[in-house]
């Protein structure tokens, strides 16, 4: 990661903005709207998926950044995830070719597989220069482990959920010796994800954490702001979800201050334990390596 926290150079040598804009439940008039947003506030890093329905409707914005020359297509990094109903090799071409359809591209910067299945397939999408990386989501330590043994272009990055009270501490470890990223997904929480994801409603709203507050007072920064900070001095990716104006360009205004070491070990040793996201393994009951 480069000094001042704004990008990290993957281990394929690419540049990814270390802040990029989460799309996740984001209706497609909202995501019009939160993709302009993000773009007129300086985010280049836009994290969307097939699964969410909103990649045409991200698509038509950039189209209108490109063309009227306010963007580059190089300058953007678009990332988007292989669905589960795509999983068999000979649908992972046809996937990313809707999916780069839908988002009016030639190429996407980053295209992940959504849940832990084979990574063959996503190779020769390499080769045929449709993504300039890949990556997986949601993948257990060992099964990165496992591919980077084999293969012929690792993963950039592995996008779990990861935050203060879900810190992937050794998945970060463990990773960073393979030359792989972290990306953050929830970093603020997920405070709006779906009832069927929710568990128990006595869950601790990660951005009411008293550290948190007080650090936020302190620095005159939202909750928000410092969550990702921390994550962002870990050396770890963010893509915070807002389709809020106001909260989509103060997300990315954190590169004017910093944490201090005793605050970072502060946070650091927070105890409490909280995956927001822990109910998504039911969604794989029978799958033999649920790293849930
Ligand atoms: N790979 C995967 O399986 C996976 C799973 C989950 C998420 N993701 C990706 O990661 C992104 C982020 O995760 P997420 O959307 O679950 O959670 P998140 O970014 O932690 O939280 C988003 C929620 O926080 C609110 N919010 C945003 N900025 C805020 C601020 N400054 N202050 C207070 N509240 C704020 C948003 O509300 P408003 O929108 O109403 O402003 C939204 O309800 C997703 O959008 C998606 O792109 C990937």
């Amino acid at each position: 990661m480069n000094s001042s926290f704004t990008a990290v150079t993957l281990n394929n040598g690419r540049i990814m903005p270390s802040v990029g804009l989460g799309t996740f439940q984001s209706t497609k008039e909202e995501v019009r709207t939160a993709v302009r947003t993000a773009l007129e506030a300086g985010y280049r890093h836009i994290d969307t998926a097939y699964n969410y329905k909103n990649e045409d409707a991200i698509g038509e914005v950039l189209q209108e950044f490109l063309k009227s020359g306010k963007v580059k297509r190089e300058e953007l990094f678009i990332v988007t995830k292989l669905p589960m109903i795509h999983m068999e090799p000979k649908l992972v071409k046809h996937s990313i070719d809707i999916s780069l359809k839908n988002l009016q591209l030639d190429y996407l910067d980053l295209y992940l597989i959504h849940f832990p299945v084979p990574f063959e397939a996503m190779e020769e999408l390499m080769d045929l220069k449709l993504t300039r990386s890949i990556g997986v989501s949601n993948f257990s330590i060992s099964q990165v482990e496992r591919i980077c043994k084999v293969a012929k272009y690792k993963p950039v990055t592995n996008q779990v959920e990861c935050h203060i009270y879900w810190p992937q501490k050794d998945m970060f470890e463990a990773l960073e010796k393979l030359g792989v990223t972290i990306t953050a997904y929830a970093p603020i929480g997920s405070p709006g994800r779906p009832q069927i994801l929710k568990g128990n409603d006595d869950q601790i709203v990660l951005l009411e954490d008293p550290v948190i507050q007080r650090l936020s007072q302190k620095y005159g920064k939202t909750p928000a702001q410092v969550l990702l900070r921390n994550l962002l001095q870990r050396g770890i990716i963010v893509i915070p979800k807002s389709v809020t104006p106001e909260r989509i360009r103060s997300n990315i205004q954190v590169f004017d201050f910093s944490l201090t070491k005793p605050e970072m070990d502060e946070i650091d040793g927070i105890k409490f334990s909280q995956q927001y996201f822990y109910k998504m393994g039911a969604m794989f009951p029978t799958h033999p390596e649920r790293p849930w």
